[in-house]
């Protein structure tokens, strides 16, 4: 078995030890709402997988003027949130790609629930051979991936093959601060599965790819606001009594140590070990 295939089957088990979709209906149905009819609103209690939810994809989107009728591959998509905001409210014509079979799964399942089944694409495959033509997108859009990412610089080459001359990325990541990293975090459970890069090297790593930096904005106090937020609503669920319906969090996507991963992301944070980014590169 290479590497990668080891790496693979390990992030599998890490995103999804159990059946992704089944536990959403499940969560949904404990909620006390209906899984046939679900909100865009209700999926993104728990549908965007990373720290500042559904505000940071808005922040971005917004900062970067997408505009309507724009081809956008959204790599390591996770269950689509992302992808059906960026369809729905900025009127782009988005695709998905992830690693992770079961979440392009539930990324389909609850596209179709939203009433979005015809609206976004979901491709099952790896950021490093993306399963789609050269330059057949005007931007790429990856949302907390990075950090699964040992080899970046083939991801950076990958994005350069599938944009469109003058195509952008507009990617959100953790970048590594001072002092070592608690773990488990969501995005890995230990750091065998985790490659967090320092600004300097993921700068070094795009321009040697030959893109070109437009912005980079530190997004830390986002991510921490909407992490004491979900803090609060994970305790929240543990005093409710059991006749009480469970809110929606992102402990649906979370089977495991879902409390420890919010405390350690909050204390990364807080304490300078990590930093969130937002940032803009161009192919030129
Ligand atoms: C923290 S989740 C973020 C999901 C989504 N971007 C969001 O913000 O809702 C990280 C995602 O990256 C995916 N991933 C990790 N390595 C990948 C790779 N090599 N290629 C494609 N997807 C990958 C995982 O399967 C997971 O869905």
């Amino acid at each position: 078995m290479t590497d990668n295939q080891a790496l693979t089957l390990a992030l599998n088990a890490h995103y999804a030890p159990e059946d992704v979709s089944n536990r959403i209906l499940a969560a949904v149905r404990v909620a006390g709402l209906d899984p046939q009819q679900l909100s865009r609103d209700a999926a993104a209690l728990f549908d965007e997988f990373h720290g500042g939810g559904r505000e940071s994809t808005r922040t971005l989107a917004r900062a970067v003027g997408l505009a309507s009728g724009q081809r956008i591959l959204d790599v390591g998509c996770g269950v689509g949130g992302p992808a059906r905001t960026l369809c729905a409210e900025f009127g782009c014509e988005v695709t998905g790609v992830d690693l992770t079979h079961q979440f392009i799964v539930a990324a389909k399942l609850l596209s179709e629930r939203v009433g979005m089944a015809d609206a976004v694409t979901f491709l099952h495959g790896s950021a490093l051979a993306l399963p789609v033509p050269d330059g057949s997108f005007d931007w790429i859009w990856s949302q907390n991936m990075l950090m699964n990412i040992p080899d970046k610089l083939r991801f950076a080459q990958e994005m350069r093959r599938v944009l469109k001359p003058g195509g952008r990325c507009a990617i959100e990541a953790v970048v590594a601060g001072t002092g070592d990293i608690f773990y488990p975090c969501f995005w890995a459970a230990e750091p065998a599965l985790s490659f967090v890069a320092t600004p300097e090297e993921l700068r070094a790593t795009f321009t040697q790819a030959g893109l070109q930096e437009q912005a980079w904005v530190d997004t830390t106090a986002l991510v921490l606001a909407q992490g004491k937020r979900r803090l609060a609503g994970l305790l929240q669920e543990v005093l409710a009594s059991d006749a009480a319906p469970t809110p929606l969090g992102i402990g649906v996507l979370v089977p495991d140590r879902v409390l420890d991963k919010t405390r350690n992301a909050l204390r990364n944070n807080e304490e300078g070990r990590t930093r969130t980014i937002q940032t803009v590169w161009l192919s030129p």
